[in-house]
């Protein structure tokens, strides 16, 4: 059976696409929750890339760059396209990105809880690095520092 992320463009986000990026990253409970002008201001200035299958968009990634250092900041798959491969080719598309800009690493946090990310970026071999102390809250939680070296 052919997985539907064969079937998905990447490609960067636009400014009209921002309310479908929101309506996705908030039927996520786990998902990192921006605002519209944060949002504006990462397609502008950082990187904000979209799964695109017949005109419906299935899930995004959003990135910022720092010197050589990229932090992923937030990766979100609509409800129906998940278990498709989809967030692996949104992870692996910034990581082609980060490589060819000669960035020297790619970090991210997540919390403790959140398995489905954990084995995500563990699958794509980012090793655990650290730990950030009751950095969330409602919940309250910690962080897992995962980082890539490149
Ligand atoms: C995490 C998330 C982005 C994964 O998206 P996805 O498109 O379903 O992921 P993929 O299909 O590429 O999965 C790749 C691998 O990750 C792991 N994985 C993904 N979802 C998983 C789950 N629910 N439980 C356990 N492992 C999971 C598996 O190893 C999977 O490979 P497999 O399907 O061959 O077993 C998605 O669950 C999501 O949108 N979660 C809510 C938002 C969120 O928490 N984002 C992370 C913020 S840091």
């Amino acid at each position: 059976m052919v997985k539907i992320s064969m079937l998905i463009a990447i490609r960067p986000a636009t400014l009209n696409e921002i309310s479908a990026i929101l309506r996705i990253e908030q039927q996520s409970r786990t998902a990192s929750h921006w605002t519209i002008d944060q949002y504006t201001d990462l397609i502008a200035n950082g990187i904000v890339l979209i799964a695109e299958q017949a005109e419906v968009i299935c899930g995004f990634i959003s990135a910022q760059a720092v010197a050589g250092e990229w932090e992923i900041e937030n990766v979100v798959v609509a409800p129906e396209f998940l278990r498709q491969g989809i967030a692996t080719r949104l992870v692996n598309e910034v990581i082609k990105r980060a490589r060819r800009e000669n960035a020297s690493v790619i970090r991210l946090e997540v919390r403790e809880s959140n398995q489905a990310a954990r084995s995500l970026y563990e699958e794509l071999h980012f090793r655990q690095e650290g730990r950030r102390f009751a950095y969330y809250s409602n919940p309250p939680e910690d962080a897992l520092v995962y980082a890539m070296r490149l």
